[in-house]
């Protein structure tokens, strides 16, 4: 089955679902989270970000490019690619004018690299060995020297839904052996517990019962 084919009955399935699954606490949390230590990495690895090019793949309806516009990117220099058609134009409605690869972020032909490739929940979509390491391949391509490729993903299984599979440390180091280097923390309480605890997301919040990765793995 082709990439596209599999992200496309995938998400099909999951349109019902996502609803259940928007908004809360919980979420609030993990995105306070998440913010708090993307612009903790971005500030050790660059020192102003207004001229940084930014690309994010499978970037969904595009809302993650607000985080950035926050810290000081400018959108003309944030470039998107999402694969699902209605997702496409939730794109091109939030951010009209703006540059979009749409369809395989493995066959992006942007005719310029980027400092910051960014990859949110993405790779777990993807569920062939061989899509995955095209997709590295394809993102490590696109950097400028000195880029980095932000990288957010969970890395246990979730028994009830064999549509995604995770990414753990040893197979993000086996998708880029060329990177000069790769920095990670384990941040997000994983979301069975987060949901259960409600207001106690801090105090529960300790690495062991974590369930993603943000990494920064540089060219
Ligand atoms: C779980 S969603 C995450 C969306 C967004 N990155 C976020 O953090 O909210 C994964 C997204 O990746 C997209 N995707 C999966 N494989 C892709 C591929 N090969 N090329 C482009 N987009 C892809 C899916 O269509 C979906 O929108």
């Amino acid at each position: 089955m082709s990439l596209e084919k599999q992200v496309t009955d995938q998400y099909s399935k999951r349109i019902q679902t996502e609803k259940l699954y928007s908004g809360g606490y919980y979420v609030t949390k993990v995105t306070e989270e998440l913010e708090s230590s993307i612009f903790e990495l971005l500030n050790k690895e660059f020192s102003d970000f207004k001229d940084l090019k930014f690309l994010e793949v499978g970037a969904g309806n595009g809302t993650n490019a607000n985080m950035f516009l926050k810290f000081g990117f400018q959108l003309p220099n944030i470039y998107f690619n999402e694969l699902l058609p209605e997702r496409i134009k939730a794109i091109e409605r939030n951010f009209p004018a703006s540059k979009l690869f749409s369809g395989n972020a493995i066959e992006i032909d942007f005719d310029t690299k980027f400092d910051v490739v960014f990859q949110s929940t993405v790779f777990t979509s993807i569920l062939k060995p061989e899509d995955r390491k095209l997709l590295a391949d394809k993102m490590m391509n696109l950097l400028n020297p000195g880029g980095i490729i932000l990288w957010y993903d969970f890395i246990y299984n979730n028994p009830r839904n064999k549509d995604v599979r995770k990414v753990d440390l040893n197979e993000i180091k086996e998708l880029f052996p060329a990177s000069s280097g790769v920095a990670y923390k384990k941040i997000t309480l994983a979301p069975p517990i987060g949901r259960r605890v409600g207001r106690f997301y801090q105090l529960f919040n300790i690495p062991v019962l974590r369930s993603h990765i943000l990494a920064v793995i540089r060219k």
